[in-house]
């Protein structure tokens, strides 16, 4: 759409002002009708109307990005590539789960990724907490990658998920990935390729990520997760998760208070607190149906309630077992894996 003359007009009378750390624009009064181009192309240039201020709020000096709207005579796309920028709250949570080392614990040479930058909230936050630390970003959108330029950033490529392994990798990822087609996943797991061997990841990542079984156990076989905070540029309901690389063979190892495992742990002692799930068992004298009836439990508990639990195939088994002793001690039950199917030998 090309630009009408009353936004090139408003566009080339606005009033840029730099205030603390942020850029003001004030532009003439207009009627409602011509407004609502002008308040479409501040919003593609990420501008935010504060009625407090009376002017339109920038991250980043908007001239450049004006002056490029104004050769081009045509309405920027508002939201080309999912641009949903996380609360400043949440950023600071997400720093402080990080754990990033302060002090004289903030050894140079710490290497972190933002492989979606955005407008480089995330960045920036990190680079106020670890001014020592190597930070390299991805942004695939060119209006990020002006804003990533002017607050000093490295861009190292714009498209993450083309992006070819980097020579050294990285001791901190922090994220909030495009959700899009369950892009987030894809963005989420290139990342982890690229964690150091002890190393953290915090992602933002849309609630719903525990209805996808292989993903949600790929995140609690090496993390957990927590709500965010709320996002006012988005309805969904979002969750943050951490998981971190280090060597986890010893939670697979059954512990001295007889349970086979950590995971295999978590998942009793929620079935444990579960009265729905011990009243219905009494009636249930079928293994198969008991399989069920464990299945249908549990994923109540992750889906609906938000249990942090890792139940695939190696737990299932497992808990499948120890509710079958409990329910009758006398049986003795040995259980087979096959192919990914659970078979009982009783
Ligand atoms: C949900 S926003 C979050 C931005 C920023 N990380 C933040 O937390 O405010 C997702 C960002 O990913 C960028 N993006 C989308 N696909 C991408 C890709 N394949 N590679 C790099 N960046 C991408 C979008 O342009 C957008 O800025």
């Amino acid at each position: 759409m090309k630009l009408s003359n009353k936004t090139i007009a408003a566009l080339v009378q606005a009033e840029i002002k730099h205030v603390g750390d942020y850029f003001h624009l004030s532009a003439p009064q207009m009627p409602r009708k011509d407004y609502e181009q002008f308040a479409k192309v501040v919003a593609a240039l990420r501008g935010e109307w504060q009625r407090s201020k009376q002017a339109h709020v920038f991250m980043y000096n908007p001239t450049n990005a004006i002056a490029e709207i104004l050769a081009s005579g045509e309405v920027p796309p508002v939201n080309p590539h999912d641009f949903f920028p996380t609360p400043i709250a949440e950023i600071e949570s997400m720093i402080d789960w990080a754990e990033l080392p302060t002090g004289e614990w903030a050894e140079p040479g710490i290497r972190i990724l933002e492989p979606s930058a955005g407008d480089g909230r995330i960045a920036k936050m990190v680079r106020d907490h670890l001014p020592n630390a190597q930070i390299d970003c991805y942004e695939i959108d060119p209006l990020n990658q002006s804003i990533l330029t002017e607050l000093g950033f490295t861009i190292v490529g714009e498209n993450f998920l083309a992006a070819g392994s980097p020579a050294h990798p990285y001791n901190y990822i922090l994220m909030n990935p495009p959700f899009n087609n369950r892009e987030y996943q894809k963005h989420i797991q290139k990342a982890w390729e690229w964690l150091d061997r002890q190393a953290i990841l915090i992602s933002i990542v849309p609630s719903s990520f525990r209805r996808d079984k292989a993903f949600r156990n790929f995140v609690f076989e090496f993390g957990q997760a927590v709500e965010s905070e709320p996002f006012e540029t988005t309805q969904i309901k979002c969750s943050t998760i951490k998981i971190e690389k280090f060597d986890n063979t010893h939670l697979w190892q059954p512990d001295n208070c007889g349970f086979d495992s950590h995971y295999h742990s978590s998942v009793q002692i929620a079935l444990d607190g579960d009265f729905e799930f011990w009243d219905r068992l009494q009636n249930l004298d079928d293994a198969t149906q008991i399989a069920e009836w464990i299945y249908t439990c549990v994923e109540r508990l992750i889906v609906k309630k938000e249990y942090n639990l890792l139940f695939d195939d190696r737990v299932r088994g497992s808990v499948l077992r120890y509710v079958l002793h409990e329910k009758d001690p006398s049986i003795e039950v040995a259980i087979a894996d096959k192919q990914g199917q659970l078979t009982l030998i009783l």
